[in-house]
């Protein structure tokens, strides 16, 4: 067994009905196909239906489970009323939300509009306030418990990270919104979680903030102290576990899966990584020699 084998037993998601938003491709779908692995009735939604559409038939054929392909762009309050009331219209009920779309681009922040930096905290901060929402009022009108929200959020949401500022505030939002309501909405049965994933290859990500040979001359390898990038699998465990009721007693936690890259950076003297074994000696006798004077 390996780190991209498949983690939890054949039936985990059973009878669960699961919305995920950004569905059709990366790290959404790689979820989706476990979820639907796993037994759960999946809805894959984004802006794009004729990519939902291929992504929802090829998952149904590998797989054999249903999965239903709406269109919504989570800036839409109405939007996501409909994709609610199409998930209902389908599957009956639905236990799980996936927040997982997103946008993002790197630029120095001063360059740029007022849109560019609109458009992404619309997509990634209202777009997943307004689907926690729209759930939300759902689950607790009908009494229907033991649901979640799981969203995707990055390291960054509490280091913090220029050249991504919008995406940055957007997701530190996002983060302060699960812990927020992993509290207030508990007695209702609803669990909020996170995951903040480090570098997992996408064609999304990757076009967006690796462009050109942008890719080769920042090997996001190198930044991880495990000296790899994560696997889709590995994420898409995570993301089962923590929708599953195996997780029941867990609400309100990020976690992180980056191979420690957020802790590389953040450590003042994780710097010395980069002196050689053999200098270690030497520098210990350098500072034995000191003394206590
Ligand atoms: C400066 C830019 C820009 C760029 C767009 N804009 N790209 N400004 N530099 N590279 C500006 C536009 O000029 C416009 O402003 C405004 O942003 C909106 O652009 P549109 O193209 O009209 O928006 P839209 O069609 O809604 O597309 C949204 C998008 C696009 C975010 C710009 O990239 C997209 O659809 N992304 C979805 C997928 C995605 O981003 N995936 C990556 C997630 S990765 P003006 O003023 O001209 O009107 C992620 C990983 C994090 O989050 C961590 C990784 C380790
Ligand atoms: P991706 O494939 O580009 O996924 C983003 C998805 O969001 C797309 O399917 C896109 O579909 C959808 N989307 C964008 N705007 C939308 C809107 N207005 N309404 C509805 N859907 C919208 O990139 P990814 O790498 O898989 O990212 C998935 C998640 O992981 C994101 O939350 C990202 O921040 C997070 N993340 C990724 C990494 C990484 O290394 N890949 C690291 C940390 C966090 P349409 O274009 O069809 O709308």
């Amino acid at each position: 067994m390996d780190f991209t084998a498949k983690m939890l037993r054949d039936d985990a998601l059973k009878g669960k009905t699961i919305v995920v938003t950004g569905g059709g491709s990366g790290l959404g779908k790689a979820m989706t196909k476990y979820f639907l692995e796993l037994g759960a009735n999946v809805v894959i939604t984004s802006r794009d239906l004729e990519k939902l559409k291929t992504t929802a038939s090829e998952l149904e054929n590998v797989t054999k489970g249903n999965c239903l392909a709406v269109q919504c762009d989570v800036r839409h309050y109405e939007q996501v009323e409909n994709l609610l009331s199409e998930t209902l219209k389908t599957f009956g009920k639905v236990d799980v939300l996936l927040n997982n779309a997103a946008g993002n681009f790197i630029s120095p922040t001063e360059r740029l509009s007022a849109n560019a930096f609109d458009t992404i905290i619309d997509i990634v901060l209202k777009g997943s306030k307004n689907c926690t929402l729209a759930f939300g009022k759902h689950w607790i009108k009908e009494k229907q418990t033991n649901c979640n929200v799981l969203n995707i959020v990055t390291t960054y949401a509490w280091t913090g990270s220029g050249y991504v500022v919008p995406s940055a505030t957007a997701k530190a939002g996002v983060l302060a919104m699960t812990r927020s309501l992993a509290v207030e909405w508990a007695k209702y049965g609803i669990r909020m979680n996170a995951i903040a994933p480090g570098p997992f290859p996408t064609k999304g990500a990757w076009d967006r903030l690796l462009p050109g040979d942008l890719a080769e001359k920042f090997d996001m390898s190198k930044k991880v102290p495990l000296r790899r990038v994560g696997d889709h699998q590995e994420l898409a465990n995570l993301a089962a576990y923590l929708v599953s009721d195996f997780s029941a007693y867990i609400n309100g936690e990020v976690i992180t899966i980056d191979g420690g890259e957020w802790l590389q950076g953040a450590g003042q003297f994780n710097l010395l990584e980069k002196i050689p074994q053999e200098m270690w000696d030497m520098l210990e006798q350098m500072i034995k020699n000191k003394g206590s004077k």
